[in-house]
């Protein structure tokens, strides 16, 4: 699903968080957003997947203003699972499709197998740890194989080999299902690996976006080659 956004604006009290003209993320691709604390990068991605009202302006959904709440989903860096199982979590927007049993339990042991989950799904999420707690968030929101999905920061609390993981487990989806990803992360190295487009955000505006090889190589701000490189932004 291609996005586009067009001159949109948030504001708490007379602070502008959000201020962008014009922005396009590519069908069946992976962008990643990225920029520092208080940017607006979770702000943006709430707006994105219509679980937050912008103050002014538009996002166009294959060109539609209105919001395919059904074909996407979002992933919170503190995801909030329903009190039970793993395995009811990553059921659960399955059961609410009723899809036939036999098909949700082949699913959920497939993204189980996929992130390492298999031992855990009979486990209640209480007790879970913060990366555990991540993965089966990201379980439940592949189950029903959503044509675009949000991602504020899936690994922030997941180690390093859980992260090359997910991030073999996103791109499999883009190229098999042609997905379409935003993923809000801090860590440079990982966009650098896993985004096909790069977003780069500062005081709620679009510093700079394109394509990531071009981003990282041979951007054309001065800012956001000082940014890739590890300085900070003023
Ligand atoms: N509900 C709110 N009320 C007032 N200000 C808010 C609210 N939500 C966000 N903000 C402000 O908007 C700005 C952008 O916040 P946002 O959470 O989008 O940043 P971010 O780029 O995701 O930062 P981080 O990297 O720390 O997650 C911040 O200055 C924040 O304080
Ligand atoms: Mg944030």
């Amino acid at each position: 699903m291609e996005l586009a956004v067009q001159n949109l604006k948030k504001i708490y009290g007379t602070h502008t968080v959000l201020d962008i003209g014009k922005l396009m993320l590519p069908s069946g691709r992976i962008t990643a957003i990225v920029g520092p604390n208080g940017a607006g990068k979770s702000t943006l991605l709430s707006i994105l997947a219509g679980l937050l009202e912008a103050d002014n302006g538009q996002v166009f959904y294959d060109g539609q203003e209105e919001i395919p709440r059904e074909r996407m989903t979002m992933v919170f860096q503190e995801p909030y699972l329903i009190s039970s199982t793993v395995e009811k979590n990553i059921a659960w927007p399955l059961k609410i499709r009723k899809i036939p049993g036999q098909e949700i339990s082949r699913r959920v042991k497939g993204l189980a197998g996929e992130l390492g989950l298999v031992p855990l799904l009979k486990r209640r999420v209480r007790g879970l740890s913060l990366g555990e707690v991540q993965k089966t968030a990201l379980a439940r929101a592949l189950s029903f194989d959503p044509e675009m999905l949000f991602l504020d920061e899936p690994c922030a609390s997941i180690d390093p080999s859980a992260t090359l993981e997910i991030e073999r487990l996103l791109a499999k989806r883009k190229e098999e299902s042609g997905t379409t990803i935003v993923i809000v992360t801090h860590d440079l190295a990982q966009a650098r690996r896993l985004a096909d487009q790069v977003v780069l955000l500062h005081r709620g505006k679009v510093l700079e976006s394109g394509e990531a090889e071009k981003f990282f190589s041979s951007p054309d701000r001065e800012e956001t080659r000082k940014f890739t490189e590890g300085g900070l932004l003023i």
